[in-house]
């Protein structure tokens, strides 16, 4: 009989703490955090500001390192990892972020083609190739010689997402991606989530503070409140069934105003 070996979860944090020390004392910021993420799959996670989002998923591609616990890469802890095998780690990991962090200087080619001469792996014409197809996969065509100030914002996070792409990611971490983009913007932006998701088979791990970001894309979600995941699982069930205060508000605030004003003059 053929041995089955279980495929280590693609993201996995176990009992994660993080404190910073700001004016000679530590201020906690994540605590017991326990977390795991399939491969596939499109993980949320949603809170407030300040509840310690982009700090979780820095710890991800070790930008950040944890204070306590562990945070395991397709099982491989990253906390023990040294830098050549931080810069393979961070090759399968790209990142999305809400104000897009492009190179002004460079236009969209040259931003897209940037973690591939990084890398160093690939020839000129190799990497005109590989550019030329992810232009055209977030459909930027018409766009490839403009410069970022010459976008809009859909259009700058496309080239976000094509240079995330770049070196062929497993894990694609998305902060606030579409907190700058208005609602049909932030839409388009979510299908081309969505179709990468499908197609490349890509793990998404999606922070947001909208949960319509969550509802629209994600599989899964956490909500993460002062530090802690207070609830988790399915996008449906935790709609239907909020059972944490901290869910339930963020379900309320998605209902239509009309629905709460009318809920609220009930007797
Ligand atoms: N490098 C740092 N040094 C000190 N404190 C920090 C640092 N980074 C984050 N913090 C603190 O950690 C807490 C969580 O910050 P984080 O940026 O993770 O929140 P967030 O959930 O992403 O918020 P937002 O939705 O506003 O982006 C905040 O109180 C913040 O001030
Ligand atoms: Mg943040």
């Amino acid at each position: 009989m053929p041995a089955i070996v279980a495929m280590p979860a693609i993201v996995e944090l176990r009992d994660v703490s993080k404190h910073f020390r700001t004016a000679g004392r530590d201020a906690p910021v994540l605590s017991n955090v326990d977390l795991t993420v399939e491969t596939g799959e499109i993980f949320g996670i949603v809170g407030h500001s300040g509840a310690g989002k982009s700090t979780l998923i820095r710890l991800v591609n070790a930008l950040e390192r944890p204070s306590g616990g562990r945070v395991l890469v397709e099982g491989e802890d990253v906390t023990a990892m040294d830098e050549p095998a931080l810069r393979g780690l961070r090759q399968k990991i790209g990142m999305i972020f809400q104000h897009f962090s492009l190179l002004s200087a460079k236009t969209v080619a040259q931003n897209i083609a940037f973690p591939l001469r990084i890398a160093g792996r690939m020839g000129e014409a190799e990497i005109r190739a590989r550019v030329a197809a992810l232009i055209e996969r977030v459909g930027l065509s018409e766009h490839t010689d403009k410069y970022p100030a010459q976008l809009s914002g859909g259009q700058k996070q496309r080239v976000g997402i094509a240079r995330a792409l770049a070196t062929g990611p497993r894990l694609l971490l998305c902060d606030e991606a579409t907190s700058a983009l208005d609602p049909r913007t932030t839409h388009s932006v979510l299908s081309l989530l969505d179709e990468i998701n499908r197609e490349l088979n890509l793990t998404i791990v999606l922070i947001t503070h909208e949960m319509q970001v969550i509802r629209a894309l994600c599989d899964r979600v956490a909500v993460l409140d002062a530090g802690r995941i207070v609830e988790s699982g399915e996008v449906s069930e935790l709609f239907q069934q909020p059972r944490h205060p901290v869910t339930e508000q963020f379900v309320a605030e998605f209902a239509p105003v009309r629905a709460r004003r009318g809920a609220a003059a009930q007797p």
